[in-house]
């Protein structure tokens, strides 16, 4: 298998440790992994670090210049939804400003790009959703994540892939933020009450499918545009209560509310789910069921509890 340089933007965050920690583990993949912090939050990985804010063109270009990549995951994004709302230019310059930056280098340097994109293009109408369905973005920070794809093409015929995926959830050490999955756990342990909506239905997605999903978009040197998310639709209240159950949690503690009754900024799809086939077929992608991988995730939450990590 070729050796492959590969510069992670973002490192930090959830996918980012998930990506360090199965790159690591290859000796054909040449890590470079960056994120905003001075230090890396997450441990072992066989890889270098360099803190990077994407945002700042002249600390990418020298990156570029000294690790010369052969590919580029682009990890890093302002993800929380309702502040790319309220923060409209923070979010267009990392969701899409830098990444048209990245574009630029990878296509000056003969670099690939891998992009991480979003359910949040599709206005979530009609659901299923294949690679080639007609975006329509309803919140900015959906806007900016397609405007990010389109930036992301910039680095050249055959030098970019979109990979899309839907409401992630994993652990890592002292992530930045908090997921779905995560945020269930811990409210329901503290024995809080949470309101968790009826009406939106998301395919789950666990963070190690996605990593190994991406992996072989670089492996396999792929270009064009993947989603890669779980198989089963579920609303988002459903996979609550099998949060709950898989977790030895009160399900009770969750009450069913429509989308109306809660507060927030941006819109949210209704329905967004993907047909996978073409991963299936082109990468080997085959994600766990959401039971299986709430199974794994309590294996992989009692481990960093042995050593110490907040999730
Ligand atoms: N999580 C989901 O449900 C979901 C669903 C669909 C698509 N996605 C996409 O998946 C990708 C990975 O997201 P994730 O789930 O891993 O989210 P995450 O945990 O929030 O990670 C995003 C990372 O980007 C970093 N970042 C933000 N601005 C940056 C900048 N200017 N320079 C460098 N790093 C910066 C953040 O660092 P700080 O901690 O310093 O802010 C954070 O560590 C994103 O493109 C996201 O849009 C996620």
């Amino acid at each position: 298998m070729l050796y492959q340089r590969v510069l992670i933007t973002g490192a930090n965050g959830l996918l980012g440790q998930e990506l360090v920690r199965q790159l690591g583990s290859f000796v054909h993949y040449d890590v470079l992994a960056t994120a905003r912090d001075d230090e890396p939050r997450f441990s072992g990985g066989s890889c270098g670090y360099i803190a990077l804010d994407i945002t700042d063109a002249s600390s990418l270009s020298a990156i570029f210049q000294d690790f010369s990549p052969d590919v580029v995951i682009n990890c890093a994004a302002m993800t929380e939804v309702d502040r790319c709302e309220s923060d409209r230019d923070a979010c267009w310059r990392v969701n899409t400003e830098a990444v048209d930056n990245l574009a630029r280098l990878c296509q000056a340097g003969g670099s690939r790009i891998v992009q991480i994109s979003t359910d949040f293009i599709f206005d979530g109408l009609v659901g299923l959703y294949r690679e080639d369905d007609r975006p329509n973005p309803l919140s900015y920070y959906g806007r900016s994540k397609l405007a990010g794809e389109n930036a992301a093409r910039g680095a050249g015929i055959d030098q970019w892939a979109i990979a899309r995926t839907v409401l992630v959830y994993g652990a890592g050490r002292d992530l930045p933020r908090t997921n779905f999955v995560l945020w269930v756990i811990n409210k329901l342990t503290a024995g809080e009450r949470i309101k968790i909506v009826t009406d939106q239905w998301r395919s789950p997605t666990y963070a190690p499918d996605l990593a190994h999903g991406v992996e072989r978009i670089i492996r396999f040197r792929k270009h064009g545009v993947f989603h890669l998310s779980g198989r089963e639709l579920f609303s988002i209240y459903d996979m609550a209560v099998m949060v709950a159950e898989s977790f030895g949690l009160d399900p009770e503690l969750i009450q069913p509310i429509d989308g109306s009754g809660l507060k927030q900024s941006a819109v949210r799809p209704r329905k967004t789910d993907f047909i996978i086939l073409k991963a299936e077929t082109e990468l080997g992608f085959n994600p766990r069921n959401f039971r299986a991988s709430l199974a794994d995730l309590d294996h992989r939450l009692e481990i960093l509890a042995e050593s110490g990590s907040e999730t």
